[in-house]
């Protein structure tokens, strides 16, 4: 495919969640960048052009190294669209599909590279809101970039209706309570749980069986080797966010030093 989009040339659909779709894209100046927009789909129906023109909002508020924030956002010809830097190195969505989790050499790394990409989201005010592994991206040499902003609220707000992985939400997520920092730690300590392991600890196939597991179920046991890490991540997958006592550096330093 090829198609004009404004000042940018579509080269190839990327991605594509329930809201928008992702795009390799060529600027004017001949950069290749991703464009993200509104799903044709949508165009036009109430509400979600101002969910997409918020998401661009915040998106454009994340520029650091570890992020994927909006370098430009607009219309084109009421279309919404943000634009951000490619990610050559694919998802962790697709590094996990193999099942397994992920080397045990890279647990650190990822781990300390998330705690500053989440950092950055917290230092402006926001939680993401969504750390899943489809919103884990990483650069040619592997280091992790953090996108997807669509589900990120400023902390210490809650959401109208929860939005977000429904298997990685904190459980005061799942009940539309308010979220701070925490609610992102405990997404964080899911996420790396499966790539110790690859279990989806609350992952349920019906949608109601995962908010029910999130609030209410505890991790199974982690297979033997790996009960340094269980009981790191156990600490911070405590149902209320006040018996959550790491702070996020000090959560990613102690899981990574016990590897
Ligand atoms: N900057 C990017 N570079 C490369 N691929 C991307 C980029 N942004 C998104 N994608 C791909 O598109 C998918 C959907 O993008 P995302 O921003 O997560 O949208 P949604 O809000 O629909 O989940 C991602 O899981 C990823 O595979
Ligand atoms: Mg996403």
């Amino acid at each position: 495919m090829s198609d004009e989009f404004g000042r940018y040339r579509l080269e190839a659909k990327i991605g594509e969640g329930g809201l928008a779709e992702v795009y390799r894209a060529r600027g004017g100046d001949g950069s290749v960048y991703a464009l993200k927009r509104l799903s044709r789909a949508h165009l036009g129906t109430s509400g979600l052009t101002e969910v997409f023109a918020n998401e661009a909002r915040v998106a454009s508020e994340m520029q650091h190294a570890s992020l994927l924030g909006a370098i430009d956002s607009g219309h084109v010809e009421g279309w919404p669209f943000l634009v951000m830097p490619l990610a050559a190195g694919g998802s962790l969505d697709l590094r996990l599909g193999l099942g397994g989790g992920l080397a045990r050499a890279l647990l650190p790394a990822l781990a300390m590279e998330l705690g500053r990409a989440l950092s950055a989201v917290h230092s402006r005010g926001y939680v993401h809101g969504d750390l899943s592994p489809g919103n884990v991206l990483f650069d040619e040499q592997g280091h992790v970039l953090l996108g997807d902003f669509s589900a990120s609220t400023t902390i210490g707000t809650s959401q109208r209706q929860p939005q977000g992985t429904f298997a990685y939400m904190s459980p005061e997520q799942v009940r539309g309570e308010q979220m701070d920092e925490r609610a992102d730690i405990f997404s964080l300590a899911v996420l790396l749980w499966e790539c110790v392991s690859g279990q989806k600890i609350f992952w349920r196939e019906a949608q109601h069986l995962c908010f029910m597991a999130v609030v209410e179920a505890e991790p199974p046991a982690m297979p033997p080797g790996f009960d340094a890490m269980e009981t790191v991540l156990r600490g911070v997958l405590s149902k209320a966010p006040e018996t959550r006592t790491l702070a996020l550096e000090e959560f990613c330093q102690a899981f990574a030093n016990a590897v």
